[in-house]
């Protein structure tokens, strides 16, 4: 139920609403020439589009976060191996660049948008911008807070968290812990991101239990999702706020068992501070998402515990299947999951573009990753495995 609540209130603040969510229709078809763009924020510069192509603006949030990178190539390849023309830009996590960008893709006349937002409840102008034009939008991983919105693509986002809490429970046989007392901290992501809320709750809901019954013990009492959030997911403030922590709570020696870390460019931060500045000698359970190589090597190495994979690339076929289906003005339910060869689930309940405003989503699997099945990473042929037994994401 948290994961409604946390949406509705975000939903609140949404200033402007426009159609509801799942109305958006295909924009006419383009004539201006584009290409696409890999640089952060630029405008779409010129190559000759065959006539009647449609055209796809991709909007990615910033290349500083590694999975980004992954997602606009994956997203670029996949539309135009499928005779799409792109448009692709990473706005340097800023929205007013990321307003922007979208604008100059409705210029450019796309026929439809696919935007990770870098703040769900910017991006008004934009959409409705969007939405004058006829131009349908696929929110992508990130829920924008914004009705001209058509579609939600993503993972199950609260179940992020839950898998990430399920392992601390299992790791450390919490059920089973008698009056033993373990030292836990949080560290979340960017109250800008919908999705920040989402992975906190599902990893928080799962815990809160033992911290009630006292066998978990946040030492430094900060448990809300305001203090232990991390603006835009900077390794920087999680390493910055992560060090404050052991130095006022665990510097004298006090032991620290789990830092539960919402993804892996915040556990990069933990794990850096936890190496430098921990007075302890015991291995502290840190977990993560993403798959990102740094924290790959840091799982091989026995720093990090466990990731929550997300396979982007899945991520992006999805959204090529539902574009398609979009443009071509098919019915869109549940049957289309089918269709994809890839487990996922069409949830009409879940998210909330604004308050009442249910946004259908397709949702896909997140799978957790230790250092005894990095083999999993390796068959999805996305990685490969070097001879000093780290893992690098395949090109
Ligand atoms: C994504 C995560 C990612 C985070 C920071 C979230 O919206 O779902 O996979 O770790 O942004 O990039």
């Amino acid at each position: 139920m948290k994961k409604k609540v946390f949406a509705a209130i975000l939903s609140a603040l949404m200033a402007v609403s426009l159609a509801a969510c799942g109305g958006g229709s295909a924009g006419s078809s383009a004539a201006a020439p584009a290409e696409s763009t890999k640089t952060e924020s630029t405008a779409a510069s010129t190559a000759p589009a065959a006539e009647g192509t449609k055209k796809i603006g991709i909007s990615m949030p910033t290349q500083s976060l590694e999975r980004w990178n992954r997602d606009g190539k994956y997203l670029e390849e996949q539309f135009k191996a499928a005779g799409f023309e792109t448009i692709l830009t990473y706005s340097d996590n800023k929205s007013d660049r990321q307003v922007n960008d979208i604008q100059n893709m409705i210029a450019e006349k796309v026929d439809l948008l696919i935007v990770a937002a870098i703040d769900g409840a910017a991006l008004n102008t934009a959409m409705n911008e969007a939405a004058e034009q006829n131009i349908p939008v696929i929110s992508y991983d990130r829920l924008i807070l914004n009705d001209a919105v058509s579609y939600y693509v993503s993972f199950d986002n609260y179940t992020v968290g839950k898998l990430q809490g399920e392992f601390v429970e299992k790791t450390l046989d919490l059920a089973n812990a008698g009056d033993k007392v373990y030292n836990i901290e949080f560290t979340a992501g960017d109250p800008a991101d919908n999705n920040a809320g989402y992975f906190f709750n599902g990893a928080f809901d799962t815990l809160s239990p033992y911290i009630e019954k006292g066998t978990l013990k946040v030492v430094s009492g900060q448990t809300d999702f305001a203090s232990v959030a991390t603006d835009q997911w900077s390794t920087d403030t999680a390493l910055e706020r992560a060090q404050n922590i052991l130095g006022s709570y665990y510097a004298d020696g006090t032991q620290l068992d789990v830092w539960l870390c919402s993804n892996d460019s915040t556990a990069l931060g933990v794990a850096q501070a936890i190496t430098s500045d921990y007075a302890g000698s015991n291995s502290v359970l840190i977990t993560g998402q993403d798959g990102d190589e740094a924290n790959l090597k840091n799982i091989v190495d026995g720093i990090q515990t466990m990731t929550v994979y997300k396979n982007v690339a899945n991520e992006a076929i999805v959204t090529l299947g539902l574009a398609e289906a979009m443009l071509n003005g098919d019915t869109i339910d549940a049957s289309l999951c089918d269709t994809f060869g890839i487990e996922c689930a069409f949830d009409t309940e879940s998210y909330e573009t604004s308050a009442g405003n249910k946004c259908p989503s397709f949702l896909l699997v997140p799978s957790v990753i230790t250092k005894d099945n990095l083999q999993e990473l390796v068959d999805t042929g996305l990685y490969t495995m070097g001879a000093d037994g780290y893992l690098a994401a395949a090109n």
